[in-house]
């Protein structure tokens, strides 16, 4: 049989580091019933029931038997200028402004292939979300990591770019709150960005994946409430946080006109939206009653309260989140990132995502997901406490 080389594009694309660790815990899993998963970023809790009856009822419409617009509904599209309005009091026009996506990392690789030619430049946040790279390597163009230390707030130090590389820059990714950090934007953050993106002629695409995830009573901040910020930008939007609805694959691209109808003009080529009954149910999401998502966003702060507490306890030094469901704590001297990872899992039966499968800059932390039970993440610290890596730093 022959084996047919694979495309040059493809052969570009960055190894994928996660799949490495769920080989890992696999073989401890198989050896171990007691694993603790801290290391995913899959939502544990279960699609609202009236988001799921909406699909149920909707799976019987013939429409949606048929081949649907291939840009989605425009019923879709208004639900997501409703839900600008309502909770941001951002005017989104449904017809030139929104595009429809199959889940944001199919639109995070795609707005690279829309924008990028070779030779050009993209800024992407570092530690930073593994996909954003893909879409870069697949065109061929550079990427420029933007390091996000603690002492900024994990907020990215543009005065570290020098004139060259602007020159060159086409597409700058930012992600508030932030994975794998924990981190929030700032007004002063987004309007920095947007001053720079008009200077420079670079595209913003703010990932706003946890959006609705803020603690202490914040609501993280849209990108797209900046003053100005359409004119050189766009949002990624996606309902598989905010609704629990990952497996749905559902999220829009929101903003400059140009950059959606770019993404609309590629997806033209690769699909044809999504199935008709999950665009009504995504659009009933967006513009039925909260409550759920208000429920959800507290049951991650009682999360997020028992793991700092717990932490804190066994002497581990931790700030905690202020958005997402992530928790990015530090490692104790004399470890790497993937170490004291594979410390946790072997010892520990612990799962934690090491800081460097997110960027050179993400050395020296590990990711825990707010995605199990306050007592299951109690547990993983007691755990983690009999391996007396902290003790000697207990006041
Ligand atoms: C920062 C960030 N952006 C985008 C995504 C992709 O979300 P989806 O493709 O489900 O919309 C994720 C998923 O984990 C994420 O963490």
């Amino acid at each position: 049989m022959k084996t047919f080389p694979q495309s040059n594009a493809l052969q570009r694309l960055p190894e994928q580091f996660f799949s490495k660790l769920v080989k890992k815990v696999q073989n401890v899993k198989e050896q171990h019933d007691d694993v603790i998963n801290l290391g995913q970023g899959n939502p544990d809790q279960p699609t609202p029931r009236p988001i799921v009856q909406t699909l149920q009822e909707a799976a019987d419409n013939p429409l949606y038997h048929k081949y649907p617009p291939f840009d989605g509904y425009a019923f879709l599209k208004e639900a997501v200028a409703d839900y600008y309005k309502r909770e941001y009091n951002v005017e989104i026009d449904p017809i030139t402004e929104v595009a429809v996506l199959a889940g944001t990392k199919t639109g995070l690789v795609e707005i690279s292939q829309c924008l990028l030619n070779k030779g050009d430049t993209a800024l992407v946040p570092d530690p930073g979300y593994p996909d954003y790279w893909s879409g870069i390597a697949l065109t061929g163009a550079t990427m420029h990591e933007m390091p996000l230390r603690a002492e900024l707030g994990f907020h990215p130090n543009f005065a570290e770019i020098e004139d060259p590389t602007w020159e060159k820059a086409k597409l700058m990714f930012l992600n508030y709150p932030n994975n794998p950090t924990g981190a929030v934007a700032t007004p002063e953050l987004f309007e920095e960005a947007i001053q720079l993106g008009n200077k420079h002629d670079v595209c913003v695409v703010h990932d706003f994946a946890y959006g609705s995830i803020g603690f202490d009573g914040q609501k993280p901040l849209s990108f797209l409430q900046m003053p100005g910020a359409k004119d050189v930008g766009v949002e990624m939007l996606t309902l598989s946080k905010t609704y629990n609805m990952a497996g749905w694959r559902v999220g829009f691209v929101v903003g400059n006109h140009s950059v959606i109808e770019a993404v609309e003009l590629i997806q033209d080529h690769y699909y044809c939206s999504l199935f008709g009954g999950i665009q009504e149910a995504a659009a009933f999401a967006l513009t039925s009653d909260q409550s759920s998502v208000e429920q959800l966003v507290g049951m991650y702060e009682k999360r997020r309260k028992a793991l700092v507490e717990a932490a804190r306890r066994i002497g581990w030094q931790v700030e905690a989140p202020k958005g997402s469901f992530f928790a990015w704590f530090p490692v104790p001297v004399g470890y790497t990132s993937e170490s004291f990872a594979d410390l946790l899992l072997e010892e520990a039966r612990v799962v934690v995502a090491p800081g460097i499968g997110f960027g050179k800059h993400g050395e020296g932390y590990i990711r825990i997901g707010l995605l199990s039970d306050e007592s299951l993440l109690r547990e993983a610290m007691e755990r983690i406490d009999a391996l007396h890596v902290f003790s000697h730093l207990v006041k």
